[in-house]
């Protein structure tokens, strides 16, 4: 049996947004499925929000056009909104309001009866875990508590779609994985996530699929394991060599799999043209050509230095 084929909750084509003469977003061409956990990474000034808002309905495209569920997010604004929920990265929370007013008043602008409302805002309330802080003041509320509640208000209305722009951003690391363990929940809910972020490992468990945007262009989409090997340059491995390593580097450098061998702080550090090898041939070689060595191991390049090398010096 053959597997069913993802459906596109998002897509974008040639999304493009200009700011006079600085283009903000160019020619982006992007696909997120339905049932995503989406994460949507770039560093300040990359274009995430600038996305999000044109998919939130809240900015035009200057060229290109990008459609959500099926709906055209510039003649279908209407259809959009009713079907996606827009944290902003900076939301104005109202302070001397109780927790369950707020969501009320939400509710109500999304037209739900009354007596529906209730038990709605109960139950937003418990899925992001604020059930008992239902009479607090929401200025009484630790930021963690307060990103809660805005993804409670963007919940309220059973959005398909979650558009949140870097929802964990500015929380300590048990707020940041208690956001998490219910951006999970939800997906498995069914809801489709998009999250930005712009760091790539406090994403690298959460997320099935990421896209890589800089200076408004997509660098990478697809999963996450992805990223490592279609960034990075080849693997590395280090080989520690008593004495006089100049022996050695002549063997590796020799090797048609390795593209580089250099001696760097006593040890020999080797890089092979690809990631797709098997470094097995390493010890041999070294064997083979009478060179001794007490030590070889791999180099784990942490997914955050092959985005910031991705990365570096771009940004705007
Ligand atoms: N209203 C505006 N007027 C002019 N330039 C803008 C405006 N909004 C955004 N920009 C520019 O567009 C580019 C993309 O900005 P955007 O806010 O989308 O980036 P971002 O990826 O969300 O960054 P951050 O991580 O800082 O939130 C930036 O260079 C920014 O200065
Ligand atoms: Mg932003």
């Amino acid at each position: 049996m053959s597997a069913i084929p993802p459906i596109p909750a998002v897509q974008t084509f040639g999304l493009t947004r200009t700011y006079g003469a600085m283009t903000a977003l160019n020619a982006l061409d992007l696909t997120i499925n339905k049932g995503d956990l989406f994460g949507f990474i770039g560093s300040n000034g990359a274009g995430k929000t600038t996305t999000l808002r044109i998919l939130a309905t809240f900015l035009s495209p200057s060229a290109g056009r990008a459609e959500v569920l099926g709906y055209d997010v510039v003649k279908q604004a209407d259809a959009v909104r009713h079907v996606i929920g827009y944290m902003p990265d900076f939301f104005g929370v109202y302070k001397d309001m109780e927790v369950t007013e707020y969501l009320d008043f939400f509710g109500a602008c999304y037209k739900i009866p009354t007596l529906k409302r209730e038990k709605t805002v109960s139950d937003v309330l418990e899925l992001v875990g604020l059930s008992e802080k239902k009479g607090a003041l929401i200025g009484a509320l630790s930021r963690g508590m307060q990103q809660r509640l805005g993804l409670a208000r963007v919940l309220i209305h059973d959005p398909q779609l979650l558009l949140l722009d870097e929802p964990a951003s500015g929380l300590d690391p048990r707020a940041r994985i208690e956001m998490m363990a219910i951006l999970q929940e939800l997906q498995r809910l069914g809801k489709t996530i998009i999250i930005s972020s712009h760091i790539l490992s406090e994403l690298q468990t959460l997320c099935n699929r990421v896209a890589i945007i800089e200076k408004g262009k997509l660098i990478y989409s697809g999963p996450v394991q992805g990223v490592r090997d279609q960034m990075a340059s080849g693997l590395i491995y280090w080989v520690t060599i008593p004495g006089d390593t100049s022996k050695a580097i002549e063997l590796l450098k020799a090797h048609p799999e390795i593209s580089e061998a250099v001696a760097v702080d006593g040890q020999v550090k080797v890089t092979f043209k690809s990631h797709d090898v098997d470094p097995g041939f390493l010890p041999e070689t070294l064997v083979l050509g009478g060179v001794k060595f007490t030590g070889l191991w791999e180099d784990e390049l942490g997914l955050e230095e092959v985005f910031l090398r991705v990365t570096r010096g771009e940004t705007q």
